[in-house]
Order: structure tokens, then C-alpha cells, then sequence
């Protein structure tokens, strides 16, 4: 199969994470006989500093033209003081309206390799950690109206019945060929948006009488995914909920660092990047972890070009280097004594480990 890749590496550790991850797709291409073609697309920082704008409106027109899209990570300290508009996350933004891609997927999966990386008691880990985050990605309060006036500053959080009930569906469907256990979580104590969030909810569960749905608010959705993460199987909630718990579920399986994620809509085009950060305090020095990004090209494979196979032997392969040992800095375990069951390598270092499996 012949696809075309839009491949955005942006800011900090943005670069070295997207190498890794071309070099293991480049295997996969060879290993399975497709042919992968990569346009490079600026966007975040450094394409502020060289157009003046996070995503120039040609390089969006890239993406657009491409069968997926792959993304490293934007922003840094460099661009605090930019205004909200021409920041680099504004163009991440954009991109994320411009795709369309609504439905940001996240899973919270610990691997047995890195279980003791987990904050959490072992107690509690052994009883599993195994949910998906479904996060609203192209509404809400990062779409809003945002102003500064004088002394006051205002974001606006609004959904239509429309966005909900789009997304909804997408929690119900991911929880269908899961456990079948779907999680709304919102804060209709307080919101009118969260009322509206949770009527929908309950009107569309009709059509999926095979989902056990539950409520929950989502200071308590807080305290329960450290608590007992293992009660989760998917949860579906608002944009900005979303981000900040996504954290929160990264942090119980080990390293932020690991987790990958895919943002759909209603083609088969997809925005794939790991959940964290572009890290500009490790950036260039051969440190960071590139699984996250891996597991992200992983993804593209699955979701968008329908090559479960190709995933699968990535996927196999990350954890193949796992379980020999190999990790980087953010992986390694704190225990003296286990670390020396360990060797750790760095970016590069891990790439070329996954390479050799493939
Ligand atoms: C994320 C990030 C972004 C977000 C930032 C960089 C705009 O935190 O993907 O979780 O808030 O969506
Ligand atoms: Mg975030």
C-alpha cells in the first residue's frame, strides 16, 4: 500500500522523537512490502519564528493533502510571552480544528515491564490499569471566546447538543469492543454545559444497550484514577477535562513519556502524537523517550491505514526491548537494585533497540 505522511517534528524534543519514528515506520514499509511518502509540515514555534504565524495556512493545506499526519511536540519557554493568537499551542489548535479531528483517544495502560514505575501502591497496580481516555479535542473552553479587558480576562466553554452526542457515540462504540463500560464524566453541579453534556448521554445509551453507563464529576474522576484506577474501562469527557486527566492517567502507568494518542474525525485521516510535552530542557540531548511517538506511528498504521498487523509488530517490538531491560532515563526504576536489572540508552539508543526487534 502506498500512503502519504504529513510529518510535523515542531519544538524542543519534537525533532529526535519524530526520527525514531520514521525510522520504524521506513521497517515496517520494508518488512511489509508498502511505501510510505513524508511531506514536512512547520508548525508551533518554529515556524512562529520563521513566518510569524504557529500554522501558516499552507502548511495546514500539507496535512490536508496527506493521508495522516504525524506530530512530535510544540511550544517551549522561548514563546511564553506571545500573545494567546500567535502562540506556538495555537497552531496545535488550529491544526486539531482544521483536521477536524474531534475525537482525541488516550490509553492508560501499564505495562508489566514498567509496573513499578507507578507511583501508586502495588496493591492497587495489580489490580490493573487498563482504561482509554475519549477527550472532546475541536470544542469547549480552548475554542471559546477569549478576551482580556482591562484587569479581567474571560474563556468561554460552550457545546452544542451536536458535539456532545458526536462524541458520546465515539466513547459508546470504544467501550463496545472494550468491557463495555463507559464513564461520562462532567460537572453538572456546576455547569450548564455539564447538564448538557449528561443529557445526551443518557438520551443516546438507548442505542447501545450492550454499555453499562456511569456519571461521574470530575474532581471525583480525580481522585478515583488514583484511587482505584482498575474500576475504569473508558472514559469520555470535555476537552479541557480531558487534558487535564489524561495527565493525571499517564503519571499511574509509569512515565508520561510511554503514551501515545490519536485524534479522529469523520475520515480516516488522523492526527497521531504522544501526550507529552516537547520537553525543551532535555531537547538535543539524546535523552528523551521516543515509545510515546512510536506507539503514536502505531496507531496511524491501525486506525488510519487499516494495517493492524504492522501495529501489532510494533507494538511487540517496544515491548520485546522492555522486557530486555533496555530504557531510557524517564523508564528507569528508581529502586537501586532493579536498576541494576536495567541499561539505559537514549533516544537514539531506544530506536535503533526497537529497529533491531522489528
Ligand atoms: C495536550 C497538550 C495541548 C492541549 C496543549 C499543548 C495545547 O497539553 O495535547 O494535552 O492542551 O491539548
Ligand atoms: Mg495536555
Amino acid at each position: 500500500m502506498h500512503k502519504t505522511i504529513a510529518v510535523i517534528r515542531g519544538d524542543g524534543i519534537g525533532p529526535e522523537i519524530i526520527r525514531e519514528a520514521l525510522s520504524v515506520l521506513e521497517k515496517i514499509a520494508e518488512k511489509f512490502g508498502h511505501t510510505f511518502t513524508y511531506t514536512d509540515v512547520e508548525m508551533g514555534g518554529c515556524a512562529l519564528d520563521k513566518y510569524g504565524d504557529p500554522l501558516p495556512a499552507e502548511e495546514l493545506e500539507k496535512c490536508l493533502r496527506a493521508d495522516s499526519v504525524l506530530l512530535g511536540a510544540v511550544g517551549g519557554e522561548k514563546w511564553n510571552d506571545t500573545p494567546g493568537d500567535k502562540r506556538p499551542e495555537k497552531g496545535l489548535l488550529r491544526l486539531r480544528a482544521g483536521l477536524g479531528v474531534y475525537s482525541n483517544n488516550r490509553p492508560a495502560k501499564i505495562w508489566k515491564q514498567l509496573a513499578s514505575a507507578s507511583p501508586l501502591k502495588e496493591a492497587i497496580v495489580e489490580r490493573g490499569i487498563d482504561f482509554i481516555i475519549v477527550r472532546e479535542l475541536t470544542g469547549g473552553i480552548y475554542f471559546g471566546e477569549h478576551k482580556t479587558e482591562g484587569d479581567t480576562a474571560t474563556d468561554v466553554l460552550r457545546y452544542s447538543e451536536a458535539e456532545i452526542e458526536r462524541i458520546a457515540r465515539i466513547g459508546f462504540e470504544t467501550a463496545q469492543k472494550r468491557r463495555k463500560k463507559l464513564c461520562s464524566v462532567e460537572k453538572s453541579n456546576v455547569l450548564d454545559s455539564s447538564r448538557l453534556w449528561k443529557k445526551v448521554m443518557h438520551k443516546i445509551v438507548a442505542d447501545y444497550p450492550d454499555v453499562m453507563l456511569t456519571d461521574m464529576l470530575v474532581d471525583n474522576c480525580a481522585m478515583q484514577i488514583v484511587k482505584n484506577p482498575s474500576q475504569f474501562d473508558v472514559i469520555v469527557t470535555e476537552n479541557m477535562f480531558g487534558d487535564i486527566l489524561s495527565d493525571e492517567a499517564s503519571q499511574i502507568t509509569g512515565s508520561i513519556g510511554m503514551i501515545p494518542s490519536s485524534s479522529l474525525g469523520a475520515t480516516a485521516r488522523g492526527l497521531y502524537e504522544p501526550i507529552h510535552g516537547s520537553a525543551p530542557d532535555i531537547a538535543g540531548k539524546d535523552i528523551a523517550n521516543p515509545i510515546g511517538t512510536v506507539l503514536s506511528a502505531a496507531m496511524m498504521l491501525r486506525f488510519s491505514f487499516n494495517m493492524e498487523k504492522e501495529a501489532q509488530a510494533i507494538e511487540d517490538a517496544v515491548s520485546a526491548v522492555l522486557d530486555e531491560g533496555w530504557r531510557t532515563a524517564d523508564i528507569m526504576p528508581g529502586d537501586a537494585e532493579e536498576a541494576a536489572l536495567c541499561r539505559q540508552v537514549g533516544c537514539s539508543g531506544m530506536g535503533q533497540k526497537i529497529l533491531e526487534k522489528l
